[in-house]
């Protein structure tokens, strides 16, 4: 029942923001199965037609190019609009985000874009970050024994290294993400700056001051929360 809702949140909220991609040229995909959906709604809109998208990764330039969409890479020019998801989200707008191994590419996007938004199922809205979902961290394989261990006493928390069938997950950078189950974030932004100092760590999953406009879809209704 829970899921079923969750996926017909995920489409209304694709359906509340198709509105924002009128008269967009250039618009970033974040990834994820809430995007997944959004990009099926813009294919089967009247919107799709013109448009050229700048993907965050492998799995959603699949679902775009299966949907017909303009896909073009990150040289194409900077996006006037980023639609992205996200694991969770605080009422800061501060985002955790990584559940897809994106991370790095999504925070590329997010800075670069001219308006940053992301739409979200009621689940992901917290009172603070890392409250369900681990915090991820992509990080060189290189010395990957000694980042995790340095990362691990900076939380002090157990790190993950996560696999997918068997082996070692590889981000669409060749990179490693490292999975951190800590306690929820009192300053997420403190967290993301300290964690970032490490030479191994290539980005962190937490954003801060980037979302410009969240919306969340609880059952049929859609909430906007919103940076200024
Ligand atoms: C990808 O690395 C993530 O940042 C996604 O944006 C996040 O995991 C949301 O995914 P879902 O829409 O599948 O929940």
């Amino acid at each position: 029942m829970m899921l079923l809702q969750v996926e017909m949140e995920k489409r209304v909220v694709s359906k509340y923001v198709l509105d924002l991609v009128d008269g967009v040229d250039i618009l970033g995909l974040g990834s994820g199965t809430t995007i997944a959906t959004f990009v099926e709604e813009l294919a089967s809109s009247n919107l799709a037609k013109d448009l050229r998208v700048i993907p965050s990764s492998s799995q959603i330039e699949s679902v775009a190019r299966k949907n017909g969409l303009n896909v073009v890479g990150s040289n194409y020019g900077k996006p006037d609009l980023t639609i992205d998801g996200a694991d969770e989200i605080d009422s800061e707008l501060n985002l955790l985000k990584g559940g897809g191994g994106a991370l790095v590419r999504e925070k590329v996007l997010a800075i670069n874009s001219n308006y940053y938004v992301v739409i979200a199922d009621h689940r992901k809205l917290v009172n603070r970050l890392c409250t369900r979902k681990p915090l991820s961290i992509e990080i060189l394989p290189y010395g990957l024994e000694w980042t995790k261990e340095l990362l691990e006493s900076a939380l002090d928390s157990k790190a993950i290294i996560r696999m997918r069938e068997g082996s070692i997950f590889l981000s669409d950078n060749g990179n490693y993400i490292l999975d951190l189950k800590c306690e929820p974030l009192e300053d997420p932004s403190a967290v993301e700056k300290q964690l970032k100092l490490y030479p191994g760590v290539v980005d962190v999953g937490i954003f801060t001051e980037l979302a410009d406009d969240v919306f969340i879809a609880f059952g049929n209704e859609v909430r906007k929360l919103s940076s200024h």
